[in-house]
């Protein structure tokens, strides 16, 4: 195979793939063709096309590596060709996502009049998404959601607009739930389309849930064909694989290209030339493949890919400098550079799974060190509150309660997911009973807000058992029937109640709060009535 130089592997190009280019380029010309929408309207007036060309959003599927990105990055140079305004965000593979990440690199290159040009308040609620950490107050979905679906329909009156977003799973939550209200307003006839890529199967993804059925495009991406992997290996690796050897090399990756690129770069690191009838002498299945490549790396490296996945947001800082553009030179990772002056370069993984790997290759204590680094390269308060936790070695109640802050400022954010890992977090840094039963109702409300309702009862139980009998354990006792009614049934949280009342014996204020709870819960007037004309006189100021 002898002397590739490789690319890396972040440069477009595209081989094959021609039904689904088409299928695509169908998709880009009805957003082209289709009427401008009323400035404000709702857009879905306009001539509604027809087929799937009805389609708003195309979402593509199939399983890791078998080339979704590189199809997405295709559509959108074509779109941009085609007179789109791409507006573009890439989620990140970090467990949660921080808060409107999704929703701010989309609007980064909205347009400044457009955005200048909102109702006072829609702007308000979008300034306060997009300085990110520096909430001061709390902002919603819907306002945010109006807002994004204002700057679209204005942006869509000078041409047509694509929203693209690579690993739709994995877009933060808040940001989802802003694109899910914008998108039921955009129809057909409106010239606002959505490009995402999602692993696995299926077509309902949050955000485009809100969507009937016949407007989403779902686009599954299967194994690319013998012609076109030879191609691939030529373009990507510059090697020319002699037929017999391609077959096999396809056989065994399925034809999924990232696996295909993985099995010829062993071989040529070997210097293996497979022979007939014989096993091929590398690791066959794509984990064992991407393991091996994560183990034949210089260790810098290793930490900057370990690092796009171990921080939220990657730029670089804390690590050595120099290693980032090796990184890239070995295609593990991708350097977005800012658009704006003074804005952040984002250094992110070329391939999930690899920064995936790399990081799970982390000895424990290297893994804290690389949060420790990446914990002085960040200015972001949750980012460093969650960094700090993942390098301490021990419980450190500093750190809790910094965690506890950033709870506080995601919930606010509209941020659920987030605050439920900084809670846990939390948690594994608390010592003693008292504290532990506080943040475990603290991570009760957010797995409610996050809606998980199992999960809140779990914790919310556990809070419990960890309080002395008497009037606080009885008011999370109130807690754990009002949250979660639906779950543990209304006779549990009835049952709940009752003791919660008896419990609360000598705390007239909780007894009554316990009665009148009850008596909401079992839907009896009475019982309120009589739980209201015991409960002690309101404190005048
Ligand atoms: N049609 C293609 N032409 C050229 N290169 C391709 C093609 N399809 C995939 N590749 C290359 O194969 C590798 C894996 O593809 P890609 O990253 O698009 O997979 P994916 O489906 O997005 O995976 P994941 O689900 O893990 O994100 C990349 O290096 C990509 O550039
Ligand atoms: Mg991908």
């Amino acid at each position: 195979m002898g002397g590739p130089i490789p690319r890396p592997s972040a440069e477009p190009m595209i081989v094959g793939r021609d039904a689904e280019r088409a299928l695509l380029s169908g998709f880009l010309d009805a957003g082209i063709s289709t009427r401008v929408p009323a400035a404000g309207g709702t857009g879905d007036s306009g001539v509604v096309p027809a087929g799937h060309a009805g389609a708003v959003a195309a979402i593509l599927t199939g399983p890791a590596g078998i080339g979704k990105t590189a199809l997405w990055e295709w559509t959108l140079e074509r779109a941009a060709s085609l007179g789109y305004l791409v507006l573009v965000s890439r989620a990140g593979i970090a467990e949660a996502q921080l808060p409107w990440v999704g929703l701010t690199d989309l609007l980064r290159t909205a347009a400044m009049p457009v955005l200048a040009g909102l109702p006072p308040p829609q702007r308000a609620a979008l300034r306060v998404v997009m300085l990110q950490s520096d909430v001061g107050e709390p902002v919603d979905e819907r306002s945010v959601g109006t807002a994004l679906w204002s700057v679209l329909s204005a942006q869509a009156q000078s041409g047509p607009v694509l929203i693209a977003l690579d690993d739709l799973p994995y877009v933060d939550a808040a940001s989802a739930g802003a694109l899910r209200f914008a998108l039921r307003r955009m129809g057909p006839g409106s010239r606002v389309r959505l490009i995402a890529t999602a692993r696995g199967e299926g077509s309902r993804w949050a955000p485009l849930d809100g969507l009937p059925g016949d407007q989403v495009l779902p686009v599954g991406v299967g194994p690319v064909t013998v012609g076109a992997l030879f191609e691939l290996l030529a373009a990507r690796l510059a090697v020319r694989l002699a037929r017999p050897v391609l077959l096999r090399v396809h056989e065994t990756s399925g034809g999924n290209p990232l696996y295909a690129l993985e099995l010829a770069r062993a071989l040529d690191r070997l210097e293996i030339v497979p022979r007939p009838g014989v096993p091929l002498p590398v690791p066959t299945s794509l984990d064992g493949l991407v393991a091996e490549r994560v183990r034949s790396l210089p260790p810098d490296v290793l930490q900057i890919a370990a690092a796009t996945a171990a921080a939220w947001r990657f730029t670089g800082a804390g690590l050595e400098p120099g290693a980032v553009e090796r990184a890239v030179l070995a295609g593990l990772v991708v350097v977005d550079e800012p658009e704006v002056l003074g804005g952040a370069r984002i250094v992110r993984a070329a391939h999930p799974l690899m920064s995936a790997a790399a990081y799970a290759a982390l000895q424990a204590a290297e893994r804290r060190g690389l949060h420790q680094r990446l914990l002085a390269g960040t200015d972001d308060p949750l980012e460093r509150a969650r960094h700090a936790a993942l390098a301490a070695t021990g419980a450190d109640p500093r750190i809790a309660g910094a965690l506890d802050a950033g709870v506080v400022v995601s919930l606010a954010a509209g941020a659920p997911d987030i605050a439920v890992e900084l809670s846990r977090l939390a948690l594994q840094h608390t010592d003693s009973d008292a504290e532990r039963a506080v943040r475990l109702d603290l991570l009760a409300d957010a797995l409610v807000r996050a809606g998980d309702s199992p999960g809140a009862v779990q914790a919310q139980r556990e809070s419990i058992a960890l309080t002395p009998a008497g009037s606080l354990r009885a008011r999370r006792r109130i807690r754990l029937a009002e949250m979660a009614t639906e779950v543990i049934g209304w006779g549990a949280a009835a049952d709940e109640l009752q003791v919660a009342v008896a419990e609360a014996a000598a705390d007239p204020v909780v007894r009554s709060e316990a009665l009148l709870t009850l008596a909401a819960v079992s839907d009896d007037i009475d019982l309120a009535d009589a739980s209201a004309a015991r409960s002690p006189p309101l404190s005048r100021p």
